[in-house]
């Protein structure tokens, strides 16, 4: 990436526009944080309902304080330890920050990214980056700059690609606005709860429900168009032969853990299945889900069977949007 896309970025920014962005979780679709003109766009682009807050993006840990108030120990733990990287803080706001980014919540969301791209356009930036991910609201989380413009094309001002994201599922997000002793993980994400609670030194919850705040939430988020069944390893032959037997029309495609298969193995047209994808259950399903699901839409598969990892590390993130893809869905109430 050069320093002039860096600068003409930056300055679309500055001017109220929207530029789509590399991070190490997914693209985000940035805005100028202080800009509320330029946040609302955002939200009319996502087609995303307005109470429904948005991470501010920073340089660096420093901007903690003035995006922030009543920072606890914690916070500053997590920070020093995690950023850049794929962890968001949900805080108490600065004064200055304001409703048109929290969704009316006096909490903010913040994060440092780790990918050179974002980095560089913090800094000439100067200031915070609102960004949801580069996606329509209740669709899969875009992966590259190719999604983003599938996805977004001609209603945003501009793509930074910065090549296919490292970890591939959204960061983190720890609240931590009710201080030290009550920290949650809102959302599992790219950020281990193990490593969490090894630098806290105590256990941290998952909230039940989710990162969801609204009123009328689904749990269907992440979501492609194909029909998505989630079954475990041991399962996986007699849920494939149970969705071919009651609904032979479908076109069914397969997405497997197998242990050390590193880049993913496609095959295609075996036993009824028409596509399948195998790959290593660890770091590898996690940066490929989203676009496996979406090349599973694109081969037009109308059912969707893929095998949860074990729910520890990145496991416990992957199988929760898995079990959001296969969640629920009536056409509103959906994030993403
Ligand atoms: O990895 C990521 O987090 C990506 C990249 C682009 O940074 N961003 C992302 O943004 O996933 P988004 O908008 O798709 O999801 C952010 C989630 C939302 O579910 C929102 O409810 C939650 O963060 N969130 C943001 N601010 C919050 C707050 N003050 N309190 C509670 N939840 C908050
Ligand atoms: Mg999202």
């Amino acid at each position: 990436m050069h320093a002039p896309d860096i600068d003409h970025a930056a300055r679309l920014l500055a001017a109220g526009g929207l530029v789509a962005f590399p991070t190490e979780t997914v693209y985000g679709l940035g805005a100028d944080a202080s800009l509320p003109t330029a946040v609302a766009r955002v939200f009319a682009v996502k087609r995303r309902p307005v109470d429904h807050p948005l991470i501010i993006h920073l340089a660096d840990a420093d901007a903690l304080s003035r995006w922030a108030a009543d920072v606890p120990a914690a916070a500053h733990t997590l920070a020093g330890a995690l950023w850049p990287g794929p962890l968001t803080l949900v805080l108490r706001k600065a004064e200055h920050v304001g409703m048109h980014v929290t969704g009316a919540l006096s909490t903010v969301g913040l994060r440092v990214p780790a990918h050179p791209v974002a980095l560089a356009l913090l800094r000439a930036h100067g200031g915070g980056i609102a960004a949801p991910s580069a996606n329509r609201f209740g669709s899969v989380s875009p992966t590259t700059a190719a999604h983003v413009r599938r996805d977004l094309g001609d209603d945003i001002d501009l793509v930074l690609d910065g090549g296919p994201c490292e970890v591939g599922i959204e960061s983190t997000i720890v609240d931590l606005s009710r201080g030290d002793d009550d920290p949650v993980i809102l959302r599992p994400g790219g950020a281990s709860r193990e490593r969490i609670e090894a630098l806290l030194g105590r256990a941290v919850p998952v909230r039940e429900g989710g990162e969801v705040r609204s009123p009328g939430q689904l749990p269907s988020h992440y979501a492609p168009a194909a029909r998505v069944i989630v079954t475990n390893p041991a399962r996986l032959a007699a849920t494939v032969a149970e969705q071919l037997r009651v609904n032979p029309e479908a076109k069914l495609g397969v997405i497997a853990a197998a242990e050390g298969v590193t880049p993913p193995r496609w095959t295609r047209g075996e036993h009824g299945v028409a596509v399948r994808i195998e790959l290593d259950p660890h770091v590898e399903l996690a940066r490929h889900l989203y676009g496996c699901l979406r090349q599973l839409d694109d081969e037009h598969c109308t059912v969707i069977v893929a095998t949860l990892p074990p729910p520890a590390e990145l496991g416990l993130a992957i199988a929760d949007r898995m079990r959001r893809a296969a969640g629920p869905r009536d056409g509103d109430g959906r994030d993403a």
